[in-house]
């Protein structure tokens, strides 16, 4: 059998130069060519063809549509030839256009416009080069800095290749563990190469000009950077390979504390301020949202799964916080109003990013067409072709639950009058509005005037860690010192779990 696929990044005129040509002996699905031609797409299920989020326009030959594009797409995409990545099969000659919008790594989402001002040539003499790099589970963030003198030189962020393998740490080591291909080959690993060498060239310097490097991320990510086994990590006794603390090649690894509170965490915490208080807490919010309470002069933390509905994942309008997505909402004259990112008009709004989910459900409640047990009677329209469901405000009730009962459980038995300040980290705080937060009941409401939005803090701290190294050794004094709760196996926290699934009382 020849199976030839043709794939196309521009348009879908089938003699584009900007095509490629990969052949096979056997029918493949597409998400797996894709891969193989190097189009990461965002495939946040991973391929169990469940999130109905990895589509591409596609002809030529191709197996039949499968039970779950019927699900997934609607007739006008189906008659448009859009197909979800994972469940189509190329059986011959088959061809795929994916906008290269869609195709991750090799997009700059921003960078440091004095390009000039910084290129190698001009960093001479006893100056050096080092590189801060926070590996996220969603996007990979770096900036490149001038040593000694910690000058910034560049901040670039990239969309981590990764989530071609799914959007939650958990789908992508089943697929390392269950690929058997670990090691310096293993596709996870190398995703992680190939966004790095992107942005160290995108800063127009090499590998061999960078002096020192310091890397975060969380601990699963960064034994996928460091080429070890993540499988302990997903399964009890949730045991990771190792909790770093030192270089490993050519890049220094803060400590992590535990399997699911990673040096991301701690380097969040050097960043945020958070020892300066007597009492304070840290949420960095992901699909894993790590919380930190610093308390008598100690790290108390633990890791709640809230998955990937934070940030737009498995959320039937979903999408990441980029041009196009619904991020803020309000309700005037009884009417719901939205913002778009990139100051479009609603009608040009493509879906809805986490922020954004959490503003238009807080929302809904005022309005009173959610009501407290999270019941909707059917889709609610917020721009055309952009709705929300019954099923996404489960999802979104589901992530909140998890991350309450997180902090309620963290801070069990102190008074949240105590605590002086509460950080909110990580790139999907940035755009968070508090009081919708606290009228869904994610955060405690005593806790909204001590609210500060911090950013990538984690990338922060590498930084930090970077251009003043004696950072590195409070940090790992903080990890090693660092009590940890683990969440999956305390009944407190299931109990309190199931009491925040409702929307608090007074809507
Ligand atoms: S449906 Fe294809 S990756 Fe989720």
């Amino acid at each position: 059998m020849s199976v030839k696929i043709t794939f196309i990044t521009e348009n879908k005129d089938k003699d584009n130069k900007n095509s490629r040509v990969l052949s096979y002996s056997e029918t493949v699905p597409l998400l797996f060519a894709l891969r193989d031609v190097g189009a990461f797409i965002y495939a946040p299920c991973g391929g169990a063809g469940t999130c109905g989020k990895c589509r591409v326009r596609a002809w030529g030959d191709l197996a039949p549509l499968t039970a779950e594009e019927v699900l997934h797409l609607t007739q006008k995409e189906i008659d448009d030839g859009i197909r979800l990545a994972c469940k189509a099969v190329a059986t011959g000659d088959a061809f795929v256009y994916v906008p290269q919008d869609a195709i991750f790594g090799g997009n700059i989402i921003m960078h440091c416009e004095s390009r000039e001002a910084w290129s190698t040539d001009n960093v001479s003499g006893t100056a050096k080069l080092g590189l801060a790099v926070d590996f996220g589970t969603t996007t990979v963030a770096a900036r490149l800095y001038k040593l000694p003198s910690g000058e910034l030189l560049g901040e670039t962020e990239r969309k981590n290749p990764q989530a071609s393998y799914g959007a939650d740490i958990i789908s992508r080591i089943t697929y390392a563990s269950s690929n058997a291909q670990r090691g310096d080959n293993a596709p996870l690993t190398r995703a992680l190469y190939d966004v790095t060498s992107d942005i160290i060239g995108s800063f127009n310097v090499a590998l061999d000009d960078i002096f020192d490097i310091v890397a975060v991320g969380n601990t699963a990510m960064l034994h996928f950077y460091t080429e070890l086994d993540p499988s302990g990590i997903a399964r009890a006794p949730f045991k990771p390979q190792s909790l770093f603390g030192g270089y490993f090649g050519h890049a220094y690894i803060p400590r992590c504390v535990s399997s699911y509170v990673g040096a991301d965490a701690i380097a969040a915490a050097v960043a945020s301020g958070i020892t300066d208080h007597r009492c304070a807490l840290l949420c960095d919010i992901g699909t894993n949202c790590e919380i930190l309470l610093w308390r008598d002069g100690r790290l108390h933390c633990c890791a709640a799964a809230a998955g990937p509905a934070l940030e737009g994942a498995g959320i039937s309008r979903g999408m990441t916080a980029t041009g196009g997505a619904i991020d803020a909402a309000y309700v005037s004259d009884g009417k719901l109003h939205v913002h778009v990112i990139g100051g479009e008009e609603k009608e040009n709004a493509r879906g809805i990013c986490g922020s954004g989910l959490i503003a238009v459900t807080s929302a809904l409640l005022q309005m009173g067409i959610i009501d407290e047990s999270g019941y909707m009677e059917k889709n609610f329209e917020l721009a055309p072709d952009v709705f929300i469901t019954p099923a996404d405000i489960r999802a979104l009730q589901l992530a909140k639950a998890a991350v309450r009962a997180g902090i309620d459980t963290l801070c069990d038995g102190i008074n949240m009058d105590e605590i002086e300040c509460f950080y909110i980290a990580g790139s999907f705080g940035s755009g968070l509005d508090i009081d919708s937060c606290v009228r869904i009941g994610l955060f405690p409401k005593e806790l909204a005037r001590h609210a500060k939005i911090i950013g990538n803090a984690a990338l922060s701290g590498a930084s930090m860690m970077l251009t003043a190294p004696h950072l590195r050794e409070i940090a790992a004094h903080l990890a090693d010192d660092a009590g940890y709760r683990e969440l999956s196996t305390d009944d407190s926290f299931s109990r309190r779990f199931i009491e925040r699934i409702s929307f608090p009382h007074g809507n």
